[in-house]
């Protein structure tokens, strides 16, 4: 179907063509989902095509998977690699981004007294990788200290300040779990590259929610999930390996074909027996984020957040952690509401208005993330916004 006919356009229909959008999705009940930052809901045809495809490998398993769907997967990423601007040979399929990760945090050869910069505000699971691979083997973890509200530019000699000769990666997120702020990564990526050091870069929350190219960034790893913005069955990631580090980076996984040179040695067929079905489903996904495109997404998720924010800026003891004057906010906002317990909040909004929010606490920093998505009009975020103003009465 096409969704953006030239007789309907954003600036004069406004919410009709988003309502467009939310037909193409099943029913989100019973709760109102404001927490699209953890998982993505699929649209219809993306479930379609994946309990059909689980229906198809039920018949003849092993020929249905291995010769049948699996057949498909060049074509997905070849599709994966014209919307992140890369080439195929450097896009690896796998679970999530939590297994791209460790895929680059534990395969990059390093020695011991070998330096890593991470920052505190890196998700949990990365700050734990690195700090396993220091009791392992040596690797000096260093925590770059910076404000999450401060300037691009402070954020930037933040990382050089720490930067040493034995500095070998530089561990980025594109943006933060927490608070939806995007990190000048082009600028650090080129920086690190200056020094010959390595860049990896967590794209969990920006592939499919922003537009991003991986040839601009020019990172060494970028890795994302498909589940979360681009709506692809839960279970699905992307792990991007820039062609200079292929051969050098070690496998998460002993490979199932020797030698393993290529980037097939990042693919999750790697596991063994997995169910491909899910697979199946990445490619509508793409169609669809195709038809919305990845520019018209960002500034509707933009517009989203926004608007609620606007809505709720009078509401006493109001406070944002994330700066919603920047071009590259999205859809990921945090506030808390002072002198208040924001877990209560959290559960408040949900047993009596069936909104769904995320407590979140970072360092010092705590409130609720707000993760609307294109298949959410203004007024469910009116709403949320009307259910805090009574919950907080
Ligand atoms: C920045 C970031 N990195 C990594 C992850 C892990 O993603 P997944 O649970 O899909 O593995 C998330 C999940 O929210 C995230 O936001």
């Amino acid at each position: 179907m096409n969704l953006f006919a030239p007789d309907l356009k954003a600036e004069t229909k406004g919410e009709e063509l988003w309502e467009r959008v939310r037909a193409q999705y099943p029913a989100q009940e019973p709760l109102l989902n404001l927490n699209n930052a953890a998982v993505s809901p699929p649209t219809i045809a993306v479930q379609e095509a994946t309990i059909d495809a689980y229906r198809f490998i039920s018949r003849n398993p092993d020929y249905n998977m291995w010769s049948n769907l699996d057949a498909a997967l060049p074509g997905i990423k070849r599709d994966l690699a014209e919307l992140i601007d890369c080439t195929p040979d450097e896009i690896a399929l796998n679970r999530n981004s939590s297994e791209g990760l460790s895929a680059a945090i534990f395969g990059i050869p390093l020695t011991k007294g070998d330096q890593v910069l991470i920052s505190n505000w890196d998700y949990p699971s990365v700050r734990a990788g690195w700090l396993q691979r220091h009791h392992r083997d040596g690797i000096e973890v260093v925590n770059c200290a910076f404000d999450i509200m401060d300037s691009d530019e402070d954020i930037i000699d933040a990382y050089v300040e720490a930067m040493t000769p034995r500095t070998c990666v530089l561990q980025l997120t594109h943006m933060y779990h927490w608070n939806g702020r995007v990190l000048p990564i082009e600028r650090l990526c080129r920086i690190a590259r200056e020094r010959n050091i390595i860049t990896i870069v967590d794209g969990a929350q920006t592939f499919a929610q922003i537009p991003v190219s991986f040839r601009q960034l020019d990172c060494d790893f970028f890795i994302t999930s498909l589940h979360k913005w681009l709506g692809a069955p839960v279970g699905n990631g992307m792990l991007i390996v820039n062609r200079r580090q292929i051969d050098r980076t070690w496998p998460l996984l002993a490979p199932f074909d020797q030698p393993a040179m290529n980037i097939d040695k990042f693919d999750h067929w790697n596991l063994g027996t997995y169910n491909s079905a899910i697979q199946a489903g990445i490619k509508p996904a793409i169609q669809f984020h195709r038809e919305i495109g990845a520019d018209r997404m960002h500034v509707r998720l933009r517009e989203l957040t926004r608007h609620w924010v606007g809505q709720a800026r009078d509401i006493p003891g109001f406070r944002l952690h994330t700066r919603t004057d920047t071009e590259s906010l999205g859809a990921i906002c945090l506030f808390s509401i002072d002198n208040t317990d924001m877990k209560k909040l959290e559960n408040t909004l949900r047993e009596k208005y069936q909104i769904h929010t995320k407590y979140r606490q970072v360092e010092h920093v705590e409130g609720l993330r707000v993760s609307p998505h294109i298949y959410m009009l203004k007024s469910d975020l009116d709403m949320f916004v009307s259910a805090l103003r009574n919950a907080l009465a």
